[in-house]
This record gives C-alpha cells, sequence and structure tokens, in this order.
C-alpha cells in the first residue's frame, strides 16, 4: 500500500495506482479532468495532458519534488507522495493552457453540435479555460465522413485523444484504424470506416469526448437536455444489455452505454442494442437515469445532480490534523 496526499486530503492506495485513480477514489472534488483517459479502454491516456497535476514531494524516501507537472493518468504514486491539483497555480495555468490548445482547431459550433451539453471539452473549457483566444489562424476543416449507416465522423471537431481508436482496436475484431500523419495534419484514418461491420463499433460514439463521432439515428432530433435518460435493460446474447434509453415522449430518439460519474461508459453495448431496438417494448425498464456527472446535462428534470466542489485553502484549513 502506499500512503497519498492530494490536494490535503491524505489516502491509503494499493501499488500501482496511479494518481488519477487515487484522486478519483478521494472523490470529484480533488479529481483533475480528463479528456483521453477511459478506465474500460487499455493503454488509454497520456495524449491530451488535461490530467496534469504537480507532485511538491516525490515520495517518503526521495522527497524531492518532481521538476514538471505529470500526467496524473499515467503517473503512479509513490508511498509519502504528495500531490496538488486545484490548489496549484502551476496546474491551473498550464490547463488553461491545454485548453486553449484544444480549442486551436476545435469548432466553436457548440449551438449546432450535438454533443452540446454532455461534451468533455465544453465542460472542461467553461472550468478551467480562458475567455479569449489568441489564436489568429484558420481552423482547419474535413469533409464529413460517414462510416457506415449509423456513425458520422466530423474530423473538424476531433481532439485526438485516441479512444475511438482504443475502442476499435480492443472491442471491434481486428485492427483497422488508426490517426495517420503528424502534427497539424493528424486525423483520424478513414481505416476507421472498415469498423462498421463489427457488432461494436457504435461504443466509439459513447467514448468520443467532443462530437466528432456522432450517432446518425440521432443527430439533429433533439438537444439532450430536452430528453429523459431511462435505465433500462434486455437479454442480449452479444453484451450485458444495460443501456439507457433516451426518452422525447414516448419516442425512444436514443439508446447509449451507461456512463459512470466520470463520463466514461461502464459496460459496452452491441450495434443491436444501440441502433435496432428503439421500442420501450423492447426493453425491461429500470426507471430514471441518476445523472451524477456535473454539466448541463444534469439540469432541470435529473433526480440527482452532484456538482464537484474545488478545494479552497479555506477548506483545506478546515480538515482535521
Ligand atoms: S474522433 Fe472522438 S474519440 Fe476519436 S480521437 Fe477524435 S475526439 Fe477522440
Ligand atoms: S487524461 Fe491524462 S493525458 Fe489525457
Amino acid at each position: 500500500m502506499a500512503k497519498v496526499t492530494i490536494d490535503g486530503i491524505e489516502i491509503d492506495v494499493p501499488d500501482g495506482t496511479t494518481i488519477l485513480q487515487a484522486a478519483r477514489m478521494i472523490g470529484p472534488e480533488v479529481a483533475p479532468p480528463t479528456m483521453c483517459y477511459h478506465s474500460k479502454l487499455k493503454t488509454s491516456g497520456g495524449y491530451c495532458r488535461t490530467c496534469l497535476v504537480e507532485v511538491t514531494k516525490g515520495s517518503e524516501k526521495d522527497p524531492r519534488p518532481m521538476p514538471k507537472l505529470v500526467a496524473s493518468c499515467r503517473t503512479n504514486v509513490m508511498d509519502g507522495m504528495v500531490v496538488t491539483n486545484g490548489l496549484s497555480e502551476k496546474v491551473q495555468d498550464a490547463r488553461a493552457g491545454v485548453v486553449e490548445f484544444l480549442l486551436l482547431n476545435h469548432p466553436l459550433d457548440c449551438p449546432i453540435c450535438d454533443q452540446a451539453g454532455e461534451c468533455h471539452l465544453q465542460d472542461l473549457s467553461y472550468e478551467h479555460g480562458h475567455y479569449n483566444t489568441r489564436t489568429d489562424f484558420e481552423r482547419r476543416t474535413f469533409e464529413k465522413i460517414d462510416i457506415g449507416d449509423t456513425i458520422q465522423l466530423h474530423m473538424t471537431r476531433c481532439i485526438l485523444c485516441y479512444r475511438c481508436v482504443k475502442v476499435a482496436e480492443q472491442i471491434t475484431d481486428g485492427r483497422v484504424h488508426g490517426v495517420i500523419n503528424r502534427g497539424d495534419a493528424s486525423e483520424i484514418s478513414t481505416y476507421i470506416k472498415e469498423a462498421i461491420d463489427n457488432d461494436f463499433s457504435g461504443n466509439m460514439i459513447d467514448v468520443c469526448p467532443v462530437g466528432a463521432l456522432t450517432d446518425k439515428t440521432f443527430r439533429f432530433k433533439s438537444r439532450v437536455w430536452f430528453t429523459k435518460p431511462v435505465d433500462a435493460h434486455r437479454d442480449c446474447d452479444k453484451c450485458s444489455g444495460k443501456v439507457v434509453l433516451w426518452y422525447k415522449g414516448d419516442d425512444v430518439l436514443r439508446v447509449t452505454g451507461r456512463k459512470d460519474q466520470w463520463g466514461e461508459v461502464e459496460e459496452f453495448i452491441c450495434n443491436t442494442c444501440r441502433f435496432d431496438k428503439k421500442k420501450t417494448s423492447d426493453w425491461t425498464i429500470e426507471g430514471v437515469r441518476e445523472i451524477s456527472r456535473h454539466s448541463v446535462i444534469s439540469a432541470n428534470k435529473y433526480k440527482k445532480l452532484v456538482k464537484p466542489k474545488r478545494l479552497t485553502i479555506n477548506d483545506i484549513k478546515a480538515l482535521p490534523e
């Protein structure tokens, strides 16, 4: 076991735990934001730098601070480590820089983007970004690509988090995906089109943190905050059959996997459940979905809203010795 202190809160975690996982064990008030890490996808993380934290004490054995901010999703805790996240000015500055960087090429088209309301980049920029941009350059643009009948890739919005690539690699058969080119010429390759025949390709939509991969059967049908999420399940021979149905009136507008409080899919679902079962009679309804993620999606009628509170210096002073 290792003892680690994050923003003044101490926790014992098993060896091999990352700083991010340890912070999540404490709770959303100290957990760094993430864009590319996904707990159900192996080797995810390490691409976006959103989760940077400051290590002010390396360990009990070697208490020197780490010279640079580190990606918490890729750095393991050491016994005696002390980490600052929300309380570190360096981290806040760096994170604002990461937001600015991610938005260099991301269009500000939230009013017409289907992901609005459940977009991690939208939330990240509200919480950690600056209100203006310094860039004078044109953002790069791409033609939209249909990935089969049900998924559309709008590469213009992609932030190259690699999550869909990991899904294609780990959840679908065969390696038929990838990011091609480097630097500002990088793009999710059209190889990804080949993944369409796979029963699990729809999960790419659920893991995409922005509006780059969207469900063509749902596009432009409704703003997500006008829909009502309901937990439901069915007997499925391909997946767990545990989903969320998104209702508008009596109509199921879309079916998605269930996401945890970090916005990450709990169990991947098959394309049959996602695209072919859009009648209430296909499902056993469990009840209203509790959305606990801090987002506009949690607004209004949703049962549960947990708004993560960032710790302030006064909170820290109030902690027991
Ligand atoms: S398409 Fe979405 S999931 Fe895939 S790399 Fe781009 S932002 Fe990430
Ligand atoms: S979440 Fe850690 S680098 Fe992206």
